[in-house]
Formats: structure tokens, C-alpha cells, sequence
């Protein structure tokens, strides 16, 4: 099976293609109706969030993606409080 794949579309939203379990704060699973792909919004536009809706497209979003390098995770310190 292929990794699932996420699309930064520019000026748009997040494409999300493959095997995917989308959850809200509590868990509970959103019922994806069988589809393939979903597009996640992130314009903040959205009438469904956090499903796209196109909304970007009339609210003027514009946000030019091109993929680059994250720098490597800075290293946590624990402190006391995590260890209690
Ligand atoms: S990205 Fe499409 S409505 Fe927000």
C-alpha cells in the first residue's frame, strides 16, 4: 500500500490522498463516505471546516507552496514536572 500523500496546494488546501484517519479533539473519527482523497482547508475560509469547501477561492487566499527542509527537532529538557 502506498504511503498516504498530502498536497500542499498552493492557494488552496491540504489534499490528502490514500488510507487516512481523520479524528477530532476528542478521537471521535470523521466519516469520510468512502472517498479517496479529501481536501482539509487552510485558508480559514471554510463553511465545513475542516473539510475545504472552496471558500479560498473567493476570499482571495493566496499562499505559494514549494516543499523545502524542516531544520532538524530541537532537543526537548525535561523538566521536574515531566517526571511526576
Ligand atoms: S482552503 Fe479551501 S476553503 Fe479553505
Amino acid at each position: 500500500m502506498p504511503p498516504t500523500k498530502i498536497t500542499v496546494r498552493s492557494d488552496g488546501p491540504l489534499r490528502v490522498e490514500g488510507e487516512v484517519e481523520l479524528v477530532d479533539m476528542e478521537g471521535r473519527p470523521y466519516g469520510l463516505g468512502g472517498r479517496p482523497a479529501i481536501a482539509l482547508c487552510r485558508c480559514g475560509h471554510s463553511g465545513n471546516k475542516p473539510f475545504c469547501d472552496g471558500s479560498h477561492k473567493t476570499h482571495g487566499f493566496q499562499d505559494k507552496q514549494q516543499a523545502r527542509d524542516l531544520p532538524p527537532p530541537q532537543q526537548k529538557v525535561a523538566t521536574t514536572d515531566e517526571h511526576r
